[in-house]
């Protein structure tokens, strides 16, 4: 019953034809979208990756208007026929080919399908891990297809306007030495060093950097990174990174650079134009303002600092906060002192669960603070407050008191929350800005060590060297570093690096690597700083999530393909999954229970990788 495509072409994909190819004869492709019988008269959707048309089948031509009869959803089929306009009443304006229809006159059934476990239907969407199952069926869908082709051309701009930018493309290893990026790396076992391992690469930074010593000068790659990191909407175990890097280059012509791609990019694909330069923050005024180094700029409500406002402290949450070194912040949601205890009571829930103490509210009546912790605030207070906060009637002030961190966390969640209640931002905009001067090194009071915030291959500013002096000065020291944020994202990372032996050792005297450490691990890097390395720097957009913000999409596994769960696993073909015993064998691992471990010790001595699987 099935036809074989034997001599028959494709002359039109379904969107090429419009009302011009009236009267032409032409031959598509594709796949039964839907099929309605009219009593005498079968109309098919036929779908190709261009979109939809209609076929039409007449009980004339007898042979074919039977076969038509039997098509299913999913079949696919080949079709010839006339292209022939449709009547005013019978136009179609959902559709772009609506204006036409095809009048078939041979119909080939290239293949028939078994009825979808997963409907292709945006309104009756399956439930997401049943669509991650069949993704190939999801993938089908209209808005999906559409997300995955931007991309295409997403990525295909890009390699335009680098290339003209004078940047070469070039690979870097994914079987590699393990690059420090933060995140746990992925390992590959090797068969002929037994017990030794490569790491996939969590980005290519190492290698891009070696690439400038070694002269080629702008570098980009669309590369793949891999961390085996918890994952949230915004992150992939596997994801890809627009990787680039150039020789001689300040901070400001790598903004440029970026800039003019964006804008590239955005008007080529979207038809939109973004207006450059990007607005610049610093690190510490994004904090300030914001309480946090990813503001979703396309809205106020910023964060008011109360802790030299409040003298007359009678309450006990805050005054304790500010002996403690920490503050009192507040901020206003406008039009909300009608909220109910209910919904107060959720936006203290966000503040516990973010490990704050609480929230505290005010609202405001007749020029006077009312409600919540009003009670605990002498008149002088409550006029200072109205002021430096600017409150009127109706709105509702949140305060929370802490450590500056804990604060800052809280409303910084608490205004992205009110940003989307409110509805405070323009969905259709674009809200670039980069923020700048990030500190170089953090200290994480649980492992009583500074880390880099960010880039261990940073250049600090040139100013800030002497502070490497005395290590109460290490948290004054400003990195080069910076981020592109687009509606509150964090789009891109980079930095202008080390390219100086003697700096970059300071850094890792810092972070208190050993000698030993160090040269395993970055031996040959440290090695090729020696050799004539250019001062250089760059960045490394995610692609992914220029993707989704462009397209946007809700879940970053909208805009890939073949996406991972939540828990990093591919439901569609069942990954990770056990290996055979000899696979095992030939790399030299055994897989183990904690309970057996003990027992292989002997396995270790004589050699013998072991990996403990938690029973
Ligand atoms: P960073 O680690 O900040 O910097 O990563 C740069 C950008 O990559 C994207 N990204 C991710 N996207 C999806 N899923 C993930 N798990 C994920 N992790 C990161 C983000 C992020 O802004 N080598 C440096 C760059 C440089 O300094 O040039 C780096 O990797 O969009
Ligand atoms: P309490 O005195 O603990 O009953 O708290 C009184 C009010 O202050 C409640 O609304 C708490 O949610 C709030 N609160 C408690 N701790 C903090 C804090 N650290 N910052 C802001 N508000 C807080």
């Amino acid at each position: 019953m099935l036809d074989f495509i034997g001599e028959k072409r494709r002359t039109h994909f379904a969107e090429d034809l419009n009302i011009s190819n009236v009267e032409e004869k032409v031959t598509l492709m594709g796949w039964v979208h839907r099929r309605r019988d009219l009593g005498g008269l079968i109309f098919v959707d036929l779908r190709d990756v261009s979109g939809i048309i209609q076929i039409v089948f007449h009980p004339e031509n007898e042979g074919v208007h039977k076969k038509a009869g039997k098509l299913r959803n999913e079949y696919v089929i080949g079709i010839s026929g006339i292209v022939k306009a449709r009547s005013e009443s019978n136009i179609n304006k959902n559709i772009k080919t609506g204006e036409i229809e095809i009048e078939a006159q041979e119909l080939l059934l290239l293949n028939d399908s078994e009825p979808l476990p997963v409907q292709i239907n945006e309104n009756i969407l399956a439930e997401e891990n049943l669509r991650l199952k069949y993704r190939y069926l999801d993938l089908r869908r209209e808005k999906i297809k559409k997300i995955i082709l931007l991309r295409h051309e997403v990525v295909f701009a890009i390699r335009e306007f680098l290339t003209r930018k004078n940047f070469f493309e070039i690979e870097t290893p994914m079987l590699m030495k393990s690059t420090p990026e933060g995140a746990r790396d992925y390992l590959v076992p090797s068969r002929i060093f037994k017990g030794n391992f490569f790491a996939l690469p969590q980005s290519p930074q190492i290698y891009k950097q070696l690439l400038m010593i070694a002269g080629f000068d702008r570098y980009f790659q669309i590369a793949r990174c891999f961390r085996d990191e918890d994952l949230r909407a915004d992150r992939q175990p596997e994801f890809t990174q627009l990787d680039l890097e150039m020789s001689f280059a300040s901070q400001d012509e790598i903004f440029q650079v970026i800039e003019e791609m964006f804008i590239y990019i955005f008007r080529k694909t979207l038809n939109i134009k973004l207006k450059i330069p990007f607005p610049r923050l610093s690190h510490n005024e994004a904090m300030e303002r914001f309480g946090i180094d990813k503001p979703d700029m396309r809205f106020g409500m910023e964060l008011i600092d109360l802790s030299k406002v409040i003298r007359d402290l009678e309450f006990k949450v805050f005054s304790d906060a500010l002996e403690a070194g920490g503050s009192v912040r507040c901020l206003v949601a406008p039009g909300c002192a009608g909220y109910s205890r209910k919904q107060i009571d959720g936006l203290t829930d966000i503040a516990k669960h973010l490990g704050g103490k609480g929230l505290a509210f005010c609202k405001v009546e007749a020029g006077n603070l009312t409600a919540g912790i009003s009670k605990f605030l002498t008149s002088r207070d409550i006029k200072d407050i109205l002021i430096a906060t600017g409150a009127e009637d109706g709105d509702l002030i949140l305060f929370a008191a802490d450590s500056n961190k804990m604060v800052f966390k809280i409303l910084a969640e608490i205004r992205n929350h009110f940003g989307r209640e409110l509805k405070l931002y323009d969905e259709d905009e674009f809200n670039f800005v980069w923020i700048t001067d990030f500190p170089l090194f953090e200290y994480d009071d649980e492992k009583q060590k500074w880390e880099t915030a960010h880039h261990m291959f940073t250049l600090p500013k040139e100013e800030h060297l002497k502070y490497f002096q005395n290590e109460e000065d290490y948290g004054k020291i400003i990195g080069q570093l910076y981020d592109l944020v687009c509606n509150g994202v964090e789009l891109s990372s980079g930095s202008i690096r080390c390219h100086r032996l003697d700096v970059q050792k300071k850094i890792f005297d810092v972070l208190g690597f050993t000698e030993e450490e160090l040269n395993n691990k970055f031996g040959f890097f440290l090695n090729a700083l020696k050799y004539g390395t250019p001062p250089h720097g760059g960045i490394a957009p995610g692609i992914d999530r220029i993707v989704m913000i462009m397209a946007k999409a809700e879940s970053i596994r909208d805009v890939i393909a073949f996406p991972k769960t939540l828990q990093a696993a591919d439901l569609m073909s069942e990954s990770p999954s056990l290996v055979s015993q000899e696979q095992l064998d030939e790399l030299g691992i055994a897989v183990t229970t904690k309970a057996q471990r003990h027992e292989e010790k002997e396995d270790v001595i004589a050699g013998r990788r072991i990996i403990v699987v938690e029973d």
